[in-house]
């Protein structure tokens, strides 16, 4: 890899901010946002270098999500990674954001146990990995464990709807709110998590109605993904939206550039410079001084064999 591909120098303002940059995202600007009806803007990122173009980009919100169980570590779905590993990604994404709002997706398992070992997984979150704060899934039986993260100071964005750590329960990535108890039950759940304390909340592969409807009851914002665009916000997968992924997209995604093509050009290209010895150029490798060069010659002269001498006769 290049030394200069990423310099990690940034023309940062005193308190890490950079000096042209809007000012820091917080969850009271977030809730700010939703008052003035200004539409938040969020995306997922994994590792340093995306997380910090989403930063450059001036997006509101990056979710380190367990979607990266899929996209970064190849998982059928979002269940096997782990807190060690969630931790790892975001703190790789830390160093890079310095102005959204960063957070956090508790994993499958991470909170599902006991409140107390839920509750200690969040605070590893913000004190090991700079989170500033956590997602985690489900409705009204999750509000009580929501009540006990925020008391504890960690703001908390709920997730309803389609709830990828459900896939088994739901058998598979179904759209979600579509009968009338289940559209009651949605609305009910939304509201038990702005009861408990939750700062925003992501509504996740619902009708575009309902999650009109649900972001209308709310005081605080709404964060779509396959929900419409009647939410406070909206969050995609970064691999989604970039093509970055190698399955069909869901009908909510939209491909806003072919990073896989330009990939897979760039490195076509590459192997066959490679393979015809036209890369590297000369003048992209590095070379003896011309003191070294001569001293070079110098020795070379002097520990070349003499001349054979002809037999004579
Ligand atoms: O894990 C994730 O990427 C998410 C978003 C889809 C909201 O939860």
């Amino acid at each position: 890899m290049s030394l200069t591909t990423f310099s990690t120098e940034r023309a940062d303002a005193p308190g890490g901010r950079q000096a042209d940059s809007p000012a820091k995202v917080t969850v009271p600007s977030l809730l700010e946002k939703k008052l003035l009806r200004r539409p938040i803007s969020a995306i997922t990122a994994y590792d340093y270098a995306s997380a910090r173009l989403v930063d450059e980009a001036g997006l509101d919100v990056v979710l380190v999500g367990d979607s990266l169980a899929m996209v970064m570590q190849g998982h059928e779905n979002t269940l096997a990674v782990t807190m060690d590993e969630m931790l790892l990604y975001t703190r790789g994404v830390r160093r890079a954001v310095k102005r959204a709002l960063l957070v956090a997706d508790m994993p499958f398992g991470s909170y599902h146990t006991d409140d107390r070992e839920a509750l200690a997984n969040a605070i590893r979150f913000v004190k090991e990995s700079g989170a500033e704060a956590v997602k985690l899934e489900g409705g009204r039986e999750r509000a009580e464990l929501i009540r006990r993260i925020t008391a504890a100071e960690i703001p908390v964005m709920g997730h309803i709807g389609l709830t990828p750590q459900s896939v088994h329960r739901m058998g598979g990535y179904k759209v979600q709110g579509k009968t009338m108890q289940a559209i009651d039950e949605l609305r009910t759940d939304a509201l038990a998590l702005e009861e408990a304390g939750c700062f925003a909340i992501v509504l996740e592969g619902v009708p575009r109605e309902l999650a009109h409807i649900i972001t209308e009851e709310l005081r605080i914002p709404t964060i779509g993904i396959g929900a419409g665009p009647d939410c406070d916000g909206q969050i995609l997968v970064l691999h989604d939206m970039m093509a970055m992924t190698f399955s069909p997209p869901a009908k909510f995604v939209r491909r806003y550039a072919d990073v896989a093509g330009v990939m897979r050009k760039a490195l076509e290209v590459y192997r066959h410079d490679v393979e015809a010895r036209t890369f590297p150029a000369d003048a992209e490798s590095y070379h003896f001084s011309r003191e070294v060069r001569e001293l070079m010659h110098e020795s070379t002269e002097a520990t070349e064999p003499a001349e054979p001498i002809e037999a004579v006769g």
